[in-house]
């Protein structure tokens, strides 16, 4: 299949370009950044805020597929709201339309628990009401919105999961959850790290390899078998304190502290502290595979390989 990506210079982008790569198709991935390291996928640049750029290359490439990546994440887009904005908002509705111009057959969503706002149900399920704090988590549930749209409008086939944070050997793009990922990263690089969530914050989290596989195993879904556009997708909730002890099993010696940054708290305390995934469950089959220590198991040793080697995953 033709394969097309925005945002795929970012850390879902690392990955999912390389299994798509593996799976045989023909991916094309695009975004704003110059040219990252992708062996495998054609490589073009592209904003998803110039609508004229946006249309000339689904015009060109005639994707079978649209995963929709590019975004400015929920601590960057409270810093720059207008930016945010502008990429999550305009950017999505631009990629819409040029799929619905094209005939795209398919487009595929990531959205976020930053759609959800503060006293929701624990487990929260898919539908409640959305009151998002964040530029981010707006713009997200308006993406949401504009999906459901462009599928009874227009007949866009559109599917898309709300993703937990997600935790990945690759540098993050300025969520309020890269505090998890840092815990590993400066644990083994410096022996300890300074939380900016409290201990006992806890929301949910997902390891990179199950957010991947969740979004290829939604594009193959029979459209018949979907009653949603958008689905919760669960992993694991623990508190920031017991991430840290998952570290410390295996990285022995580490000390972790804490030191809240009052934004990015905020932010984390307005989320659910976990999803109910039943519908994604019973819909297309979606089951994570990692736990929290199967995931340190896992990504310790990469986390280390990656700095051996010189990686920046300085934040
Ligand atoms: N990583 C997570 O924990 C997480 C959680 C929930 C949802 N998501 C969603 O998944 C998607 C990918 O997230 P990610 O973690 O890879 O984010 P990221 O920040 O690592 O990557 C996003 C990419 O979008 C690109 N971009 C920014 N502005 C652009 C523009 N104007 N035009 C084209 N590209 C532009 C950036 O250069 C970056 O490479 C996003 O839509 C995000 O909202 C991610």
């Amino acid at each position: 299949m033709n394969i097309l990506l925005t945002g795929a210079g970012g850390q879902i982008g690392a990955d999912l370009v390389s299994a798509l790569v593996a799976e045989g198709h023909r991916v094309v991935a695009t975004d704003l950044r110059p040219q990252p390291e992708r062996p495998g996928a054609t490589w073009k640049q592209l904003d998803v805020t110039h609508a004229g750029d946006v249309d000339a290359i689904i015009h060109d490439v005639r994707p079978d597929v649209v995963y929709h990546l590019a975004a400015i994440l929920s601590a960057s887009g409270e810093r720059n709201p207008t930016l945010a904005y502008e990429v999550n908002q305009t950017g999505t509705w631009h990629l819409l339309e040029a799929c619905r111009r094209h005939a795209v057959p398919r487009f595929i969503y990531t959205s976020s628990i930053a759609v959800y706002g503060p006293g929701l149900p624990d487990p929260c399920p898919d539908d409640v009401p959305l009151h998002p704090t964040t530029m981010y988590g707006v713009t997200k549930a308006s993406g949401e919105m504009l999906c459901e749209y462009y599928a009874k409008k227009h007949g866009l086939d559109c599917r898309g999961v709300r993703f937990p944070g997600l935790i990945s050997a690759s540098l993050p793009g300025g969520g309020s959850t890269d505090y998890a990922l840092f815990m590993y990263v400066d644990g083994i690089r410096r022996g300890g790290y300074e939380s900016f969530a409290r201990a006992d914050t806890r929301v949910p989290l997902m390891y990179m390899p199950d957010g991947v596989r969740a979004l290829l195993e939604l594009a193959a879904a029979p459209r018949e078998r979907l009653a949603r556009t958008i689905y919760n997708i669960a992993a694991f909730s623990p508190r920031a304190d017991e991430i840290a002890a998952s570290v410390a099993r295996a990285v022995p010696g580490v000390t972790i502290t804490y030191a809240p940054d009052p934004l990015r708290q905020s932010i984390l305390d307005s989320w659910p502290r976990a999803l109910d995934d039943r519908n994604a469950r019973a819909d297309w089959g979606w089951r994570p595979r990692y736990t929290l220590d199967a995931m340190t198991d896992d990504l310790v040793p990469k986390i280390r390989a990656l700095l051996a080697g010189g990686a920046n995953l300085a934040h």
